[in-house]
């Protein structure tokens, strides 16, 4: 009997705890509200950040943000449930102006990783008591670049002491990428069990190579049912062939596939065509043939170097994506069947593209969409007017799905965080088109119903324990 006391009490906590909960969730963006698709709500959480870009989860559940050129903060929430929160304490954590994009805590949560353009750095740290060991240790150096400078880290969550670095390239068409010792366009994975303070991993001449050829993998995720590494790549711009312009609309941001973090090598530190093959969206190219959507085509082609060598020598995306529109950040789902990818939003294009967060379905540790497919992904959540972007625009970058698999976004021009989540009702319907007009973020409605949902649970629980 006491048991089941509790048991309503507990529930009773819940019911007040949500009823009073400080969460008034009511920021307001200064441009116009994002859309959201059918099946998803959204709330602006927090603002004033100065350029956040990767987010992760701690074992406490609050949120370790980096904010480029600044450091990482960690933010707590009052959370009125769904996405009704409100940022309830701010702290800063680590002052490090050379850290920009790169975040990542080991599997029991004890250890944080954060990047700068040069090296990987590791903190010990202490969820409770919000505070990190005084010293860093370097574990991976050596990776210093122009132009494109972020890290991203990945740590793996099958293999729990391996690492995953992304590196990109020093200019748009690096022609240094070409050759495996540059360690430029990138992917390795570092066995944290094996580097000794003093001796730090050198990017370009240790690791696992994971994939080549890679122009600028910003987002790197592992696919968590059957543990694939899937990148999503950054393509070039201002592209021309046999003297036409064709880069309004190629070549396409990749989806590549890099095989397991195990003893397996399949699939494995191949060659993926930069900075000599891309990938075809649109078809309308010059002397193409019969070459489709997810191909690779050469810029030049010549005695060695064409579509033939990069049909047979170069490894294909798994899936293509329109161009320009700047993939930066891919999340699973737990359960696999979903992953999400953070669109920054192009500069290089007359209409602006991007700027948005869409799904894209998987199933058995595979995309379910075909290579050549052209809407493989649905938006969930967008802005209102891609023309006003970027000055009048989020631009998201950093994804984290938390215990409740709500999807936090980042966004880095805006200095702000947004919450998703799930509505009870309807499903995500849109594909690949913008989000419907009709279904705007809201707030205050859905904390209200959050608070009545604990109610009812709350009086159904009193009901069977009595
Ligand atoms: C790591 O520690 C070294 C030595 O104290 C320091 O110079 C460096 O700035 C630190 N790195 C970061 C990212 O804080
Ligand atoms: C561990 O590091 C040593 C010395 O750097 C190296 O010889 C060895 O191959 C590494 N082992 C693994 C599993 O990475
Ligand atoms: C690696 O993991 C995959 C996926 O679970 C599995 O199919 C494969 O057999 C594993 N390979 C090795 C060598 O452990
Ligand atoms: C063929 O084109 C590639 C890529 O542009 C270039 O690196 C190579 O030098 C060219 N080869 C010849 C024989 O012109
Ligand atoms: C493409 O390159 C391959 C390999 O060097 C060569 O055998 C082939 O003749 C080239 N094709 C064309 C059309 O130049
Ligand atoms: C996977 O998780 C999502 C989100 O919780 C859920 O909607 C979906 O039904 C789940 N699918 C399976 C097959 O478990
Ligand atoms: C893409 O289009 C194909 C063919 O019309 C359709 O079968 C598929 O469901 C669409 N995919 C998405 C994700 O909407």
């Amino acid at each position: 009997m006491k048991f089941s006391i509790s048991l309503v009490n507990a529930a009773l906590g819940a019911v007040f705890f949500k009823t009073v909960s400080a969460a008034t969730c009511n920021l307001k963006p200064s441009y116009a509200t994002p859309l959201t698709a059918d099946g998803w709500q959204a709330q602006l959480v927090a603002t004033s950040l100065s350029k956040p870009r990767g987010i992760v989860f701690d074992t406490s559940g609050n949120l370790l943000v980096v904010q480029a050129g600044s450091g990482i903060v960690h933010l707590a929430f009052d959370d009125g449930g769904s996405t009704c929160l409100d940022v309830s304490k701010k702290t800063s954590l680590i002052n490090a102006p050379t850290l920009n994009h790169g975040i990542a805590l080991s599997n029991d949560g004890k250890i944080l990783y954060a990047s700068s353009s040069e090296a990987v750095f590791s903190w010990s740290y202490d969820a409770s008591a919000v505070t990190v060991s005084y010293t860093n240790q370097t574990l991976v150096t050596g990776m210093t670049n122009d132009d494109h400078t972020t890290r991203t880290l990945l740590m793996s969550q099958k293999e729990p002491s391996i690492l995953v670095v992304s590196r990109g390239s020093t200019s748009n068409i690096d022609t240094e990428a070409e050759f495996l010792s540059s360690g430029h366009s990138q992917i390795k994975a570092f066995d944290l069990n094996n580097v000794s303070s003093s001796a730090p991993y050198d990017f370009n001449t240790q690791g696992r190579l994971l994939g080549w050829g890679l122009r600028n993998s910003v987002g790197v995720a592992e696919e968590p049912t059957i543990g694939g590494i899937y990148s999503v790549e950054n393509s070039a711009d201002e592209i021309d062939r046999a003297g036409v312009d064709i880069h309004q609309n190629n070549p396409g941001e990749e989806m590549n596939y890099h095989g397991f973090l195990n003893a397996s090598t399949e699939n494995q530190g191949g060659n993926y065509g930069y900075p000599l093959c891309f990938a075809v969206w649109n078809t309308n190219i010059p002397d193409l043939g019969t070459l489709k959507v997810g191909d690779q085509f050469a810029l030049d082609q010549n005695a060695t170097s064409n579509d033939t060598t990069c049909q047979t020598k170069r490894v294909s995306p798994r899936l293509t994506f329109q161009a320009h529109m700047a993939p930066l950040d891919m999340k699973f789902l737990p359960n696999g069947t979903e992953a999400y990818i953070s669109f920054h939003g192009s500069w290089d294009r007359t209409n602006p593209i991007g700027y948005k967060v869409s799904s894209l379905l998987f199933s058995s540790g595979s995309p379910t969409a075909p290579s050549d497919s052209t809407n493989s992904t649905t938006d969930i959540f967008a802005n209102a007017d891609n023309s006003a972007c970027p000055d009048n625009c989020f631009r998201p970058v950093g994804l984290a799905v938390d215990g409740e698999e709500r999807l936090w976004v980042s966004s880095d021009a805006t200095g702000e965080l947004y919450v998703l989540a799930r509505t009870s009702t309807g499903t995500a319907t849109s594909s690949g088109a913008t989000p419907s007009a009709t279904k705007k973020s809201s707030a205050g409605r859905v904390g209200a119903s959050g608070a009545l949902v604990a109610v009812l649970l709350g009086a159904v629980l009193v009901v069977v324990m009595l």
